[in-house]
């Protein structure tokens, strides 16, 4: 949520900050500013609305060779140009961007309203601006003030701010939010995400959480809240330059959408042994030995990592016969948790960012427990946290909704079940199945990416409805659940999933002709009890679209999509595929935002 930008050096800073934002804008879009300072003064400029709206509203030309900028994801105070960021202090002198909440800002206000300070928005983060120019009227020191004042908030927080008296000087500070440095050439950068600052530079320095950097053309000063001193040597990342456009695609959801056949290659490349029938991966930094002790799999995540965690856990009981299951990270984190020594956790995120994750991931290390990272973004905070994991190496997902990488995050745990099942139970012969499924799935995906025109005319002809039901069993029913939160976070149609046998136990009171039903039916051993309810819907007039295994259905319904089945651990992911085109189709009929979905942001950095 937010995206923070800075630079310091000889360069016009106004398009390095507009083209960092640009890069940024998948974490917030519903306002942007910069602060620009030239000798001796700071302009602020913002919008509501879009990047275009802040672009439009900028000088043609600064002179300007400092400055910050900041996109928003509103959290206290509606999204107007008043609660945009930049924010400054009552003299105009002190200009901060904030990503995170603040959780005693209320406290704070009313302190500082005590003392005299006004305030003209109603966010946390101009509380923020304050507190730290009541200290910096200290003296004159904008480090400093920054650790004095942070020392007194409680909350999340990335923050960059520069003072009209240090011209040439910018203070960052990181608390649950991700902040990074880019060390130029007698030039210096900062950004919530590497991606911004690979245009630039591939020499970076994280900061870590109760850190605080001080950042000047030639230098960079990082210290913790209480002025120690941290040595921090550049990181050289190696991350793709651009986020490439969506190119031939009329949106980023559509470009995703059709790299899962390449990005699903990828996570596979050099990772299968068909001499052993088995998996391998670099990263995961335990022998053997260690991995055969554990008795458990716990996997966390939200949203659609959550989603994805979950069909995981029921890929790796099936393939290595081990207890394993999902949670909320959210959830979890929150109900004092029992870490079992015996428990193997993965943390699975897209992102790398997403705070609950994040805060899950540390909740179990600080009780002795060893979890590893299922993540997309190289380098980002739940990968650095867990210090081992699988990558995706999907590449960059820019669209709002998961949908590459939640196909990827499948297949990695069908992976990680293949080779932790070989260690098991799971025979040569089942492995071998297993790895042919794998070697033949984007061959596959690509033939389904083919058939986007009929996904197409299913998506048109219930685009007009306002609700619909998706169900499933089993691996289906996870499916459902992902079918659901696409529908409804893109196309905003009220979708609500549900194991398709608990529909008789109250939701089937819904079902009418209003009411359309997503059925999943992989052609398994629980076909004729999926083919039951839909029956029973159908007595209800409520209209089926069956999204099934070629052959696996005999039952009228309304709209049927045939895809192949390979094998029991593969074949979710070419069931998803259509329900992804038909969340975009739906979308794109009823002219929502496909890539930036109201009210939502790529990388959930607040609690
Ligand atoms: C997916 O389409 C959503 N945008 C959302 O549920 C997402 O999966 C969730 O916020 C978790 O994100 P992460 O994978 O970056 O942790």
């Amino acid at each position: 949520m937010c995206g923070i930008v800075g630079y310091v050096g000889s360069r016009a800073a106004m398009p390095i900050l507009m083209a960092g934002l640009g890069q940024l804008e998948y974490r917030g879009y519903d306002s942007a500013g910069v602060a620009l300072q030239r000798k001796g003064a700071i302009d602020v400029i913002k919008a509501c609305g879009r990047l275009s709206a802040l672009q439009a509203a900028l000088p043609k030309r600064s002179s300007a060779t400092t400055g910050i900028g900041h996109t928003r994801w509103a959290t206290h105070g509606e999204p107007n140009e008043r609660n945009a960021h930049p924010h400054t202090d009552a003299a105009g002198k002190l200009a901060l961007v904030h990503n995170g909440i603040v959780e005693n800002a209320a406290e704070l206000r009313r302190h500082l309203e005590g003392k005299g300070v006004t305030f003209r928005s109603e966010t946390d983060s101009e509380v923020l601006a304050a507190l730290i120019s009541g200290e910096f009227e200290r003296d004159g020191d904008l480090l400093a003030a920054t650790q004095r004042a942070l020392v007194r908030v409680v909350g999340t927080y990335g923050i960059a701010l520069m003072h009209e008296d240090l011209p040439g000087e910018i203070v960052a500070a990181r608390n649950g939010s991700p902040v990074i440095v880019g060390v130029g050439d007698h030039e210096m950068f900062l950004a919530s995400d590497a991606a911004a600052l690979a245009p630039y530079t591939r020499q970076v320095v994280y900061l870590e959480d109760g850190e605080v950097v001080r950042l000047k053309a030639r230098s960079y000063e990082v210290q913790d809240f209480h002025a120690i001193v941290a040595e921090r040597a550049p990181a050289t990342i190696d991350i793709e330059a651009t986020l490439a456009s969506s190119g031939e695609h009329a949106h980023f959801t559509l470009k995703e959408m059709h790299e899962q056949p390449q990005t699903l290659a990828r996570l596979m490349s050099g990772r299968l042994d068909e001499r052993f029938s088995t998996a391998h991966f670099g990263g995961l930094n335990l022998s053997a030995k260690e991995l055969m002790g554990f008795k458990r799999i716990k996997l966390l995540g939200c949203g659609s990592a959550l989603i994805s965690a979950d069909i995981g856990a029921r890929t790796i009981e099936r393939l290595a016969r081990i207890p394993a299951d999902a949670e909320s990270a959210a959830e979890f984190r929150y109900r004092n948790p029992i870490i079992d020594p015996d428990t193997l956790y993965f943390a699975v995120s897209q992102s790398g960012e997403t705070y609950d994750t994040l805060a899950a991931v540390q909740e179990v290390q600080r009780k002795g427990g060893t979890v590893l990272g299922v993540v997309n973004v190289v380098g980002s905070s739940i990968a650095r946290q867990c210090g081992a994991g699988i990558y995706l190496h999907a590449g960059p997902e820019v669209a709002v909704v998961s949908t590459k990488t939640f196909a990827s995050t499948l297949a990695a745990f069908t992976l990680f079940a293949l080779y932790l099942g070989r260690m098991r139970d799971l025979s040569p012969a089942e492995g071998a199945r297993v790895i042919a499924a794998l070697q033949a799935l984007p061959e596959h995906v690509q033939r389904l990416v083919d058939r986007a025109d009929e996904f197409e005319a299913v998506a048109k002809r219930y685009a007009g409805y306002d609700r619909a039901y998706f169900v499933g069993r089993g691996e289906g029913f996870g499916l459902a659940r992902e079918g659901a939160l696409k529908l409804k976070e893109i196309s905003y149609i009220h979708a609500e999933a549900y194991p398709a046998s608990e529909l008789k136990h109250g939701p089937l009171a819904l079902i009418d002709p209003q009411t359309p039903t997503f059925a999943i039916v992989p052609k398994d051993d629980l076909v004729a009890k999926n083919a039951s309810t839909i029956a029973e819907i159908r007595t209800r007039k409520g209209p089926v679209v069956a999204i099934c295994h070629e052959g696996a259905l005999d039952e009228t319904v309304e709209d049927r999509i045939e895809v192949p089945a390979l094998h029991p651990a593969v074949d979710p992911i070419l069931l998803l595929i259509p329900l992804q085109f038909i969340a975009y189709h739906a979308a794109l009929a009823r002219g929502c935002d496909v890539d930036k979905p109201r009210n939502l942001a790529k990388s959930v950095t607040v609690e």
